[in-house]
């Protein structure tokens, strides 16, 4: 009897351990492998590590944003302290990344500010292009970048794996997310 309430301890130990890990690891936990993640992009910051949470606003409104695009990330990752500018890797669970409705945030709507994105298709996660001002001339023609609202965040299960941003100093990856319209069903603006 005891020894069947010490497993159980142990494992809810285990647990606390691999969520608490899963932000900042760089291998993947092997919960992370068996529940199944799908790398959705990047997010460049300056400051302590932290789990993925809504900006307070922006071009696409209160949402955690991403980058396709690392050069996109590192623009967002220049701080005064150079310790603490992070570029993070983004995962969510794929299950509930294939399941969460996504959607082409429509230009007029873009043009109305923050707020009005807000209110454009609730549920969603929402895309958008990025002007590429800022950006070193080896990075991709075009960035794009996308927004989980608050609500969203736990339901995706979403991760940052958070690495120095000189790691990334010559990277210029990208998931480019227009070539992803069929495999992420992001849906075009009405
Ligand atoms: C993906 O969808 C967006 C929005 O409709 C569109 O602008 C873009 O051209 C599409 N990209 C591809 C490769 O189909």
């Amino acid at each position: 009897m005891r020894s069947i309430l010490s497993l159980i301890v142990a494992s809810f130990a285990l647990l606390g351990v691999a969520t608490a890990t899963a932000i900042t690891k760089r291998t993947p936990t092997k919960i992370e492998e068996r529940a199944g993640r799908t790398f959705i992009g990047y997010n460049g910051f300056n400051g302590t590590p932290r789990p993925p949470q809504a900006s307070g606003g922006g071009e696409l409104g209160a949402v955690f944003y991403v980058a396709d695009a690392v050069d996109l990330a590192r623009l967002f990752a220049q701080g005064p302290n150079p310790a603490m500018n992070y570029v993070c890797l983004i995962h969510a669970d794929s299950t509930e990344w294939s399941r969460v409705p996504k959607a082409w945030v429509p230009q007029r709507i873009l043009s109305m500010g923050g707020n009005a994105v807000n209110s454009f298709a609730p549920g969603a996660v929402v895309f958008a292009p990025h002007t590429n001002a800022g950006l070193p001339p080896a990075a991709p023609a075009r960035v794009f970048q996308l927004g989980v609202r608050q609500a969203q965040i736990e339901r995706l299960v979403l991760t940052s794996d958070c690495r120095p941003r000189s790691e990334f100093d010559n990277d210029h990856s990208t998931l480019d997310y227009p070539s992803l319209n069929t495999t992420w069903n992001i849906q075009s603006p009405p």
